[in-house]
């Protein structure tokens, strides 16, 4: 029996880890494993090399992906879909697992469904916006960075009383800002799915420095639509072109925010974009021990033939869950996350 693997969407820490488990655990079941590179195009493309055991080994601390990655996805292109399924034919796989986020699982929850496709997932993406699982991997390590960053910017903040705008990553949810923010400290936190006003987070930083505090800590989601008070919102991009999921490329909101926040609040700002930094390098423990579970769950899950579901983590356990449900909607912060964080702002 074989199996193929790949790696989809933007690549984050641990996506090794993964790799390395489900390999692992295939080939002591007598499976012979094979890597397709970079994401949906190695199918469309015929772009397969084998994974044995030696290439397998020592990867497990490795950042990045050992089998590349890409936003392709097969449904925007011509027979896009035909050639995934001839490849993965014609190539004798019997199971593939596919490891990504939203979008690199939408393909694989939609084959799955159109087509019978003996798939199975694994939630990859530092923004853990995917439902059905507490966490993603990758998630961790990016906070991580994060928090360090605000660790790092908050005495060079108070040696100078400024203003650190630092703009992290989450395309269309606030949870590295929400997490990062509340573990260092920030003032105030702005995200997508619950947008306080720019003069609302300005009210927050007089309010702080008429206590005494002269510096502040803001972090920013780089998906955060700058919201006034007389209800417009202007989103910040870098790009308005979109990628074949429909994304847009974001980056420029902490310059923005800065800008407004100096000229409304009179106190000199600074802005920090952490950017790729936040997908790169070694995943944390946790992040690697996550990504073993994972690993092990969806090759149990193709030893057992159970297409169509993903590997998950509800509370401590491992379980698995379907993939169209996971993919259905994003899983955005509650209330609750948020109010967390605000408990601290000002
Ligand atoms: O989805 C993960 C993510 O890192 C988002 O947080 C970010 O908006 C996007 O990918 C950046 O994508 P790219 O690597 O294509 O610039």
């Amino acid at each position: 029996m074989r199996a193929g693997i790949l790696t989809g969407g933007g690549d984050c820490p641990g996506l090794n880890a993964v790799i390395r488990a489900v390999a692992r655990r295939l080939h002591a079941n007598g499976w012979d494993v094979v890597g397709v590179r970079e994401g949906w195009r190695g199918l469309v493309e015929n772009k397969l090399e084998e994974l044995g055991p030696r290439e397998v080994s020592g990867i497990l601390p490795r950042g990045g992906t050992i089998l590349g990655t890409s936003r392709t996805n097969p449904y925007k292109l011509d027979d896009g879909v035909d050639r995934v399924l001839t490849t993965f034919r014609d190539a004798g796989l019997d199971a593939l697992v596919a490891i990504g986020g939203e979008d690199t699982l939408g393909v694989a929850a939609r084959l799955h469904e159109e087509h019978d496709f003996p798939v199975v997932g694994v939630p990859k993406t530092i923004d853990n916006d995917l439902s059905g699982t507490d966490y993603t991997f990758g998630f961790d390590t990016a906070v991580s960075v994060c928090t360090e960053a605000i660790d790092r910017l908050h005495t060079t903040a108070e040696s100078h009383n400024r203003v650190m705008v630092v703009e992290v990553m989450g395309r269309h949810t606030g949870w590295i800002a929400v997490m990062s923010g509340i573990a260092g400290g920030a003032d105030v936190i702005l995200i997508p799915e619950h947008p306080i006003s720019v003069e609302d987070a300005c009210a927050e930083i007089t309010r702080r420095h008429s206590r005494g505090k002269d510096f502040s800590i803001v972090v920013v989601s780089e998906g955060y639509e700058l919201t006034y008070a007389s209800g417009e919102r202007r989103q910040v991009t870098q790009e308005a072109a979109t990628d074949a999921f429909g994304h847009v490329r974001f980056g420029g909101v902490g310059d923005a925010l800065a800008r407004e926040i100096e000229e409304r609040t009179g106190y000199e700002t600074r802005v920090t974009v952490l950017g790729h930094v936040q997908r790169g390098g070694s995943p944390t423990p946790r992040d690697r021990v996550l990504a073993t579970r994972y690993g092990l769950k969806a090759a149990d899950l193709v030893l057992a033939g159970s297409w169509g579901r993903m590997a998950a983590l509800q509370g401590d356990s491992i379980v698995d869950v379907s993939l169209k449900e996971a993919t259905a909607e994003l899983k955005t912060v509650p209330p609750a996350w948020y109010d967390v964080a605000k408990a601290f702002f000002g």
